[in-house]
């Protein structure tokens, strides 16, 4: 559809002085606009004329559309749907194109010619609109404009398919520190939206190169759009630009940066003016259990997690748990079961093929690796949920019930050389589930956090369920549907099984 509109507008034009496209079309619209000084009455109600200030300079602008202006034309100072011809000096026609598409974005439809600044100098000559001839028009590359695959993405990222092959690392980049800023800012909409918007990036097959590829897609509201449309007009963004170097962003990433620490307690701080580690150190705050710890081994845990290290310490697991209660399985969950290389943590869920036989199971795990010697610090939480009592209404967060074990490792690694450290510290994730509950535990727990909360969002707005960690509960029927599998609980969202490893939203 899109090229084929092209293809008219290039062939449209000659002889034709705007046709198409002027929609008010009477005779007094020289006056509409602010603060020009027109007061002339246009002699040519069907020609609406823009001058494009880029390249051509404001005040070569303001010469030209006086000297238009002057001769009975109107001249728009700003740009809008009721402009039908666009005058442009050293653009091409891409150029214009594109800068047009955003600005008309939504309004449907961009004006009918797209002409080189000699068709004016031509028409002031003439005292008229001349004809347009193929010369005046700006070139564009209509092969390329016919390439325009339009691609469809569903809405929910639950329906898609996101592999780790991100075609457009640069441009959600960008929008994942824009989120990152708004969630550091409790500014929770924003951060979601956009991540949404990343999402729909990860989401192409192609590397996105031009505005117009984006026609039609999803979850891109103004503001992530005008960040795309920055970095790939400017090479960057100027708002991600200014995020990286504030003060307060960078203290906050710091500080949140240390195990144990949320927004609010690094906002205390910062307004106590601590933004450092060494300020913080310096500052005698009292710091608590988890604080010390992640103060003490901030380096390590802000290294990344490798895949080997991930598969080392699942080694470890296995053995306590063979040693504490054979036939329990475990299965490696988070960003590495979705398979990717790096991780901040690495997260296990643990359970028993007889239900009820996980009772109990956590402490001696942990135990074990105690003796073992290989926790650095461990907090374990009871395991809250009930099914009668909690019903399937999440908690207010998206923190479940499970018996968990927030713990840093001590990971022995083969010394490379000399004045390298033994160990390393890494963060560790342990969840028990009872069977029941196994397969939404799995779910839940593989991630991505977006796919998490687009797959609860469908699940209540598309079919009237509440989906959890531990449950999916049909408030239609009243009852929960159970499984056993992933696979049956996507089947019972009514959505194609997505694995794994396409769960990179
Ligand atoms: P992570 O935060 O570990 O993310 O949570 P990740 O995808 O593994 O990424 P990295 O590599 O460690 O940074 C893993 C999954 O566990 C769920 C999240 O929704 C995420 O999908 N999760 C995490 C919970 O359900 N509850 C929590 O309290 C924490
Ligand atoms: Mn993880």
């Amino acid at each position: 559809m899109v090229p084929l509109k092209r293809r008219k507008v290039l062939s449209s034009g000659a002889g034709s002085t705007g046709t198409t496209g002027s929609t008010g079309n009477t005779g007094n619209t020289g006056n509409t606009g602010s603060g020009h000084e027109v007061t002339f009455p246009s002699k040519f109600p069907q020609v609406v004329l823009f001058l494009l200030e880029r390249r051509m300079g404001a005040s070569r602008k303001a010469f030209l559309s006086r000297l238009g202006r002057g001769k009975g034309f109107q001249v728009e100072e700003t740009f809008s749907e009721r402009v039908t011809h666009v005058i442009c000096e050293n653009n091409s026609g891409d150029e214009v194109r594109r800068w047009l598409e955003s600005e008309v974005r939504g309004q449907g439809r961009t004006p009918a010619h797209l002409l080189d600044v000699s068709w004016f100098t031509e028409s002031m000559r003439a005292g008229r609109p001349v004809e347009i001839l193929d010369g005046h028009k700006l070139q564009e590359q209509q092969i390329e404009e016919e390439e325009v695959v339009v691609v469809s993405v569903p809405v929910y990222a639950c329906q898609r398919r996101t592999t780790l092959d991100n075609h457009n690392a640069v441009l959600t980049d960008a929008l994942s520190l824009l989120a990152e800023k708004a969630e550091l800012s409790d500014e929770e909409g924003r951060g979601v939206a956009f991540r949404r918007a990343a999402a729909v990036l990860k989401a192409l097959p192609e590397p996105v190169t031009d505005m117009k590829q984006l026609r039609g897609l999803p979850c891109l509201g103004g503001h992530s759009l005008r960040v795309i449309k920055d970095i790939l007009e400017n090479g960057a963004s100027s708002e991600v630009e200014a995020t990286k170097n504030s003060e307060r962003f960078k203290a906050l990433k710091v500080l949140t940066g240390i195990f144990g620490v949320g927004v609010k307690t690094a906002e205390r701080w910062i307004r106590d003016g601590i933004l450092s580690l060494q300020q913080l150190q310096d500052s005698g705050q009292t710091l608590n259990r988890a604080q010390q710890a992640g103060l003490q081994h901030y380096e390590d845990l802000n290294q990344p997690v490798t895949k080997e290290e991930a598969d080392a310490i699942a080694a470890v697991v296995e053995e306590a748990l063979a040693s504490v209660l054979p036939g329990a399985r475990m299965n490696l969950i988070g960003g590495f079961r979705r398979g990717k290389l790096t991780g901040h943590d690495v997260d296990f869920l643990i359970t028993h093929p007889e239900e009820g036989r996980e009772v109990g199971l956590m402490p001696k795990v942990v135990s074990w690796l105690e003796t073992q010697g290989f926790l650095l610090y461990q907090k374990t939480t009871r395991n809250s949920y009930l099914e009668a009592k909690d019903g399937p209404a999440r908690p207010a967060s998206n923190m479940d019930r499970f018996e968990r074990c927030f713990s840093i490792f001590k990971l022995s690694e083969e010394v490379k050389g000399e004045g390298l450290r033994p160990w390393r510290a890494v963060r560790v994730d342990l969840v028990v589930s009872p069977i029941s509950q196994f397969a939404f535990a799995l779910l839940g727990w593989t991630g991505s956090k977006l796919f998490e909360r687009e797959l609860r969002r469908w699940a209540g707005h598309e079919k009237n369920m509440s989906l959890s960690s531990h449950a999916l509960f049909d408030n239609k029927q009243s009852r929960y549907l159970r499984a056993s599998s992933e696979e049956e609980i996507f089947a019972h969202l009514g959505l194609e099984y997505v694995p794994p490893s396409e769960r990179n939203a």
